[in-house]
């Protein structure tokens, strides 16, 4: 098996790669499912690597479109990226690092937000980089100004090109003093992979404190990076002038894992999520406590399904250790099958609530208050982002036509589609091989009735 090189052909074509899905819901999803390296980790250990004087080995890469785009950029600058011994396992190699040509790099325009943090490990190689239009979901503005800011606080120049940045260090990277206006987990990246190797000593505050990043962090201490952190999202990290490869398996998928508890509580199904942990997920999992789902944690996973009748729940998006952002998609799924009024509340993102036309149009019933609601006590300090939904069931969903707008809500889509009475036809699913790998094959584990039309 070869890392993105493996599906299974349906009908002369590689299922995987198909982009509409017909269901027939109505079933629950019962069965395991496996849940491997993380995403929001892995794209950036892939990155790290490019730091070192000798190769690195990534274990449980999981096989996303975005692992594929960050080892294609790896690749056009150089690093040379092969399958390991190990399924799973990439052995990523960068001595001998090099500048791009433009068209290679901007062949990557649009597809991740993962090029960005390549500002800081190219200008140490290479004293100079560019870095193409970004990607990612459509989910609001995605600005990153506090990565341009932070990079400047390093000593780089930052020119803005129509076709994306071009960055440079003429005097190379100092350590500098930086406060984050807002916990960002990309920023605090751009920062930690940046200040490992510059001279001095950085001090970040208002760290984000992801327990990704806290992974980062131990993937480049292994390189020799010497990172400290205090409470309150304080982070100090003293550069040095050489590191090395390092061996690290990824921490698990906590948004995949919490993606598949909701589909078993959505559907009233059983799944046994191996590899998750409960440490990780302990915010995920006082919710779904709070909702009336019932959950086992094994010594090697952990059991969802439902504990009687769903209830109704009030939930706030915020930064960790706070309710993820990526869980309330597939969460307000299960929220349509819940007796009463609940309430999500996003503070990260300020527009993440179109995949719920999709359910409404299925049935449920959710409206959305682009501004938020006034009501209750909440800590969060960018209440102007705010927006609510709120979901009031239980309502019978039924089969629909509809289309994947992103990557976590084309996942409560497929689940509410599993849900519906009745067949769906769901469009542009390829946009879930951005985070959920294996997809299809673990919804046919699970006993899903689908058949991939297009
Ligand atoms: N922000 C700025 N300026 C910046 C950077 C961020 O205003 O320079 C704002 C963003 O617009 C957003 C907020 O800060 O409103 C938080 O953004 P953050 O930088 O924390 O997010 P990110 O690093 O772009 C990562 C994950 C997201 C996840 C968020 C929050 C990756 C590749 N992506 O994004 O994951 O939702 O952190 O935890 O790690 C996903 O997996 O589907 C996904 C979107």
């Amino acid at each position: 098996m070869t890392l993105l090189g493996d599906a299974s052909i349906a009908g002369g074509r590689k299922e995987e790669e198909g982009e509409i899905i017909s269901i027939r819901g109505g079933r629950p999803l019962s069965g395991r499912v496996e849940v491997k390296g993380a995403k929001n980790l892995v794209t950036k250990a892939m990155v790290a690597s490019l730091l070192g004087e000798s190769p690195s080995i990534l274990r449980d890469v999981p096989e996303i479109s975005d692992v594929a785009v960050v080892r294609s950029l790896l690749e056009v600058h150089g690093v040379r990226v092969e399958d390991g011994v190990e399924p799973g396992s990439l052995v990523l190699d960068p001595r001998d690092v090099e500048s791009a040509h433009f068209e290679e790099i901007d062949a990557h325009a649009g597809a991740s937000r993962i090029p960005i943090l390549f500002c800081g490990p190219l200008l140490h190689r290479l004293g100079q980089a560019f870095i193409p239009d970004l990607g990612g979901c459509r989910i609001g503005d995605r600005p990153i100004d506090f990565h341009l800011d932070a990079l400047r606080k390093f000593g780089a120049v930052v020119e803005k090109l129509p076709s994306g940045i071009r960055l440079s260090a003429p005097q190379g990277l100092r350590g500098a003093s930086i406060h984050l206006p807002y916990p960002s987990v990309g920023a605090t990246e751009q920062v930690l992979l940046t200040a490992v190797r510059a001279k001095g000593v950085t001090e970040l505050r208002n760290a984000a404190i992801e327990p990704e990043i806290m992974d980062l962090i131990a993937v480049l201490q292994k390189m020799g990076a010497i990172i400290s952190y205090e409470p309150n999202r304080v982070i100090f990290i003293e550069g040095v002038d050489r590191l090395k490869g390092y061996d690290h398996r990824a921490i698990f998928d906590r948004n995949e894992a919490a993606s598949w508890a909701s589909a078993a509580i959505a559907t009233d199904g059983e799944i046994f999520v191996a590899g998750a942990r409960q440490q990780e997920m302990l915010t995920f999992l006082n919710v779904l406590r709070k909702v009336g789902a019932d959950f086992d944690v094994q010594e090697d996973g952990i059991l969802f399904r439902r504990d009687g009748e769903l209830r109704p729940v009030v939930v706030e998006t915020d930064v960790h250790p706070g309710f993820m952002t990526d869980w309330q998609q597939p969460l307000i799924v299960a929220l349509t099958q819940a007796s009463g009024r609940s309430v999500v509340h996003e503070t990260v993102y300020e527009n993440r609530f179109g995949f719920t036309q999709a359910l409404v149009k299925m049935g449920a019933d959710i409206v959305v208050h682009p501004h938020g609601l006034q009501e209750g006590v909440r800590r969060v300090a960018r209440r102007a982002l705010e927006q609510a939904a709120v979901i009031t069931g239980p309502t019978a969903l039924r089969g629909a036509d509809i289309t994947v707008p992103d990557l976590r809500g084309g996942y409560s889509h497929v689940i509410a589609a599993l849900t519906a009475e009745g067949e769906s036809i769901v469009r542009n699913v390829g946009i879930i091989r951005r985070g959920y790998p294996d997809f299809f094959a673990k919804l046919r584990a699970l006993g899903a009735d689908f058949d991939v039309i297009g």
